[in-house]
């Protein structure tokens, strides 16, 4: 269990943890939202790691520790398998490695859907051994009763609308969706479920452009857009995409670096003067004491 949120720089690589200053909150979050207009678009990157958090966090509003790790940490072949354990332990990593964004925590699938109770039970979990500020659930309309329950026992709720991943058996893929005028009316009924069961903001996903416009112009919390529209109130990627992690990249990426070519060049580089014996050099040697 982790009760300590500040890394712990004498034993700890990672640079020293900056002055502390004020964490946004979640209520300061859903107040950037005032009579439908954002004037401030809300910052989101997924999170799974505590250096990843420090590089991240002044840049960010909001740190989402995503399910997502199942596919980009522990190489699973979707978010299904993912566990509250793992949630537990990245979700306080991340805490521990921020000192500014608001975090966020991803229920994994099977922790929260069967009953409001036992999605208190986990979100109350992960929020104790965190320190995170809220959860996030996937889910409209069904998961209402549960957001309401959660959200009046104090505990923020981040919805989940549009493409869910967790239920990429029933869908049967990740397309956009709400292509069609019956779809885009379901997900505009599940946007305004969440919203009015209390959510404190909801992610839209895959959602065809002009229904995720509606949406954000028709629910008073804020709407953080993936695969969505630049008029959402906010933006998420996963941020092994945004760096060039991965070769395949969904259309609605932006690659802002190639890290996995500059890793693949430093491992090359480091692999050669191994086999050359140039490295160690002597400025990486011990010497004796004379
Ligand atoms: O798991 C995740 O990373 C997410 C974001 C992509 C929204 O849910």
């Amino acid at each position: 269990m982790s009760t300590t949120y500040t890394l712990d720089t004498s034993t700890s690589r990672a640079n020293p943890t900056p002055a502390p200053v004020r964490r946004l909150t979640v209520p300061a979050l859903r107040a950037r939202k005032v009579d439908g207009v954002t004037a401030d678009p809300i910052v989101v990157l997924t999170a799974y790691t505590a250096r990843q958090a420090q590089l991240l966090d002044q840049h960010c509003d909001m740190l989402l520790v995503g399910d997502s790790l199942g596919q980009v940490i522990y190489g699973l072949p979707s978010s299904v398998p993912v566990t509250l354990d793992m949630m537990a332990a990245h979700g306080a990593a991340v805490v521990r490695g921020s000192y500014h964004s608001v975090v966020i925590i991803d229920m994994p699938f099977g922790s929260y859907e069967a009953s409001p109770a036992q999605a208190f039970e986990s979100a109350s979990r992960l929020l104790k051994e965190t320190g995170a500020a809220g959860v996030k659930l996937e889910g409209g309309a069904a998961m209402a009763e549960t957001i309401a329950f959660l959200s009046a026992r104090g505990i923020p709720v981040c919805a989940h609308v549009g493409l869910t991943p967790q239920a990429v058996n029933a869908l049967g893929g990740y397309g956009p969706r709400g292509k069609d005028e019956a779809e885009a009316q379901k997900i505009r009924g599940d946007a305004r479920a969440v919203a009015e069961a209390g959510c404190f903001a909801m992610v839209i996903e895959g959602v065809v452009e002009p229904v995720a416009a509606m949406i954000t112009a028709e629910v008073p919390c804020p709407t953080i857009g993936i695969g969505a529209s630049p008029l959402c109130d906010g933006q998420v990627l996963v941020t092994d995409d945004l760096l060039g992690l991965f070769e395949r990249t969904p259309r609605f990426v932006k690659r802002y670096a190639d890290i996995a070519g500059m890793i693949g060049r430093a491992a090359a580089d480091y692999a050669a003067e191994v086999r050359a014996r140039t490295f160690p050099g002597p400025e990486q040697l011990y010497g004796v004491k004379k």
